[in-house]
This record gives structure tokens, C-alpha cells and sequence, in this order.
């Protein structure tokens, strides 16, 4: 299957918050949340096989998480990613890769979070080089803030790990600061809070792209704290 085989089940006009042939819809510019009623990630529309989930946030083409639901059938995998244009790519890798074990999400990913992900129900959450939007006046399309970490400790499971991955150092800082804000996490590296060498993490599109320019990669993971540990 190529990616131009994917076609979008609605007209702009006609857009709606939908679950298709392994890809959710949760459009730009719809906010009838109510309108759709997530039905578990143990169902027909999501995993045939109930097990443990791992979400990406910003997945792009979709390189790195397809190699992980190949290697780690164990797991459900779910890749959210706002570009349509991206999701295609990463439906021909489930088709043409038969990934059962991975559903791709259409949509932004502070929005899909909040309305619809349940709390307690992810063991894994990765986010490989979000976009840094480095200008001030840009800051506010940063996904890593606040609002976003706190629903990140609501939906991962006690225990579960947050990685972040970034070749840019003014991001690393933000999401360290951030993550410092938000109780409930605590990182699994000492100061600085980051590693340059993560063996066997995998790779992606981005990740590629920044070595052969000869740039450092950083990796920061954080576990969500039980509560009351
Ligand atoms: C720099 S690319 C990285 C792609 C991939 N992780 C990689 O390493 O090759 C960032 C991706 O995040 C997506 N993205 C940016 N903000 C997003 C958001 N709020 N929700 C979902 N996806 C987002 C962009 O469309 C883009 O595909």
C-alpha cells in the first residue's frame, strides 16, 4: 500500500472524530468532543489484543514507532501525529507491515489527551523531536509545557516512563525546567538530566537527519512517582 492509497473519510466541511481502518480522526478546528465516545483500547476499533500501550506524540512518517511495533509485539503501540500527509506514511508502514499492534492518531496531541485518553491507561509515553519553535512569539505551539506534562502524569500508568528526545539544546532545557515543574515525575537521570548515548532506542526520520549534520541527540526519561511514594 503507498500512502496516496489512504483517503480521508470526510470533506473538510463534512469532518467528524472517527475510527477507520487503523487510523483515528480527530480534526483541526471540530470541537464537538461529545460526538465521539472513545471506546477502549481493548476493542475492534483499536487492539483486538488487550496488552500494554505505548504512545508517541509527534511521530512524523512514523520510522521509529513501526520498527518498535515490529520488534515489540508485546505492546500495543499508538502514533499520534497533527499532519495528515504523515499519518499516510504511517498507515502503509501498519498495512504493508501487517501492524496489527499499531493504530495511528490524526490529530493534536494536547486535544486527543484531554478529551479522550483514559487516566492510568498508557505504561509508556515517547516524544521524538517535537518541533522547538525556538522564537518567543512562536513559544506558545511548543508541545512540551505545563498543561501537557500534567495530562501525561494523568494518563500514564504508576511507573510509567516519559522519554523525550531532542537534538535541540534550548529545548532540552525548556523540557527539563518543565518537567521539574510538574510533581509527580522524577527523572532517571541525574543533573543534567539528560544522556547523549541511549543504546538500542532506535532511530527516526528526525534523528537521521540531525547526526549525519554531526548534531547531539539528548534523551531524557522520567518515571511517574505512585502516588504517595
Ligand atoms: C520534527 S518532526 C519529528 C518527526 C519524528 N518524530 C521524527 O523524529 O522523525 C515533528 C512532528 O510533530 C508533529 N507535530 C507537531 N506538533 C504536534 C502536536 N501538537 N500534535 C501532534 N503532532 C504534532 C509535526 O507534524 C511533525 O510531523
Amino acid at each position: 500500500m503507498k500512502p496516496e492509497n489512504l483517503k480521508s473519510p470526510f470533506t473538510w466541511s463534512e469532518r467528524h472524530i472517527v475510527i477507520e481502518d487503523r487510523v483515528w480522526y480527530v480534526p483541526d478546528q471540530y470541537d464537538d468532543f461529545a460526538s465521539f465516545s472513545f471506546p477502549g483500547w481493548h476493542h475492534p476499533h483499536t487492539f483486538d489484543q488487550d496488552k500494554p500501550i505505548c504512545l508517541e506524540y509527534c511521530s512524523g512518517n512514523g520510522a521509529w514507532i513501526a520498527a518498535k511495533a515490529h520488534a515489540h509485539p508485546q505492546y500495543n503501540w499508538v502514533a499520534v501525529e497533527r499532519k495528515f500527509e504523515r499519518v499516510r506514511k504511517i498507515w502503509s508502514k501498519i498495512k504493508n507491515h501487517q501492524l496489527d499492534n499499531l493504530l495511528a492518531v490524526c490529530g493534536e496531541g494536547l486535544r486527543i489527551t484531554h478529551h479522550y485518553i483514559p487516566p492510568n491507561s498508557i505504561h509508556a509515553v515517547y516524544i521524538n523531536f517535537p518541533d522547538p519553535w525556538p522564537k518567543t512569539r512562536h513559544a506558545k505551539h511548543r508541545l512540551v509545557q505545563v498543561p501537557f506534562i500534567e495530562e501525561i502524569c494523568r494518563i500514564l500508568e504508576p511507573d510509567g516512563v516519559l522519554t523525550l528526545v531532542t537534538d535541540d539544546e534550548a529545548y532540552s532545557q525548556i523540557m527539563i525546567h518543565v518537567m521539574h515543574q510538574v510533581p509527580g515525575f522524577h527523572s532517571l537521570f541525574g543533573p543534567p538530566y539528560y544522556v547523549e548515548d541511549y543504546p538500542h532506542y532506535g532511530t527516526s526520520y528526525f534523528e537521521d537527519l540531525w547526526r549525519q549534520q554531526g548534531k547531539a541527540i539528548r534523551y531524557h526519561a522520567f518515571r511517574k512517582i505512585k502516588s504517595g511514594a
